[in-house]
């Protein structure tokens, strides 16, 4: 753990109510089956104000309880201050990137190595970008599903390497 409190990571896609609040979840779950609750806190956010203030969508939700995972996660905007508050800043998808080296051309470049897209921790060979399921059937939830669990397990490996955790 780091002398100020937990290592804070937060994940990032456009609305704020398809895939971060899930891989939000998925790698809360994944920490607490570490026994790491207390070294290692999660939020998410979007890049736009679509959806800012509401719950995260109901095909989400609904992944999320067939799983017997939850979120009471409210939809929030990314903002400046979360480049030094969070240590680990994780986009869905390589336009989620571009939009926040543009919005915050300072504090991306001072992040570095720490701002990280999710789909470089996958050990599946293949697309990049989480992909979007707003647009498409219940389908895309269940395969975001499983590339967040994917990418959640190798995440938390690699940030317990580098914070001694
Ligand atoms: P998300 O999905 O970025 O995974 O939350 C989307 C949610 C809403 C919209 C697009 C993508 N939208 O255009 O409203």
């Amino acid at each position: 753990m780091r002398e100020t409190g937990p290592v804070k990571v937060l994940f990032i896609c456009l609305g704020n109510i398809c895939r971060s609040p899930m891989a939000e979840s998925v790698f809360e779950n994944q920490v607490k089956t570490a026994g790491l609750t207390k070294n290692i806190s999660v939020d998410s956010c979007g890049t736009s104000t679509y959806h800012v203030g509401e719950n995260p969508d109901y095909r989400s939700l609904q992944k999320l309880h067939e799983k017997g995972l939850k979120t009471h996660h409210r939809v929030r905007q990314v903002r400046k201050e979360d480049f030094t508050e969070f240590h680990y800043l994780i986009p869905m998808d390589s336009q989620n990137m571009v939009d926040l080296i543009t919005e915050f051309p300072a504090e991306t470049s001072l992040l570095g190595s720490r701002l990280v897209l999710m789909r470089d921790f996958d050990s599946q060979p293949g697309n990049r970008d989480v992909p979007d399921p707003y647009w498409g059937g219940d389908e895309g939830f269940e395969e975001v599903y499983q590339i967040l669990q994917r990418c959640g397990k190798k995440l938390l490996e690699a940030i317990r390497k580098a914070e001694n955790l």
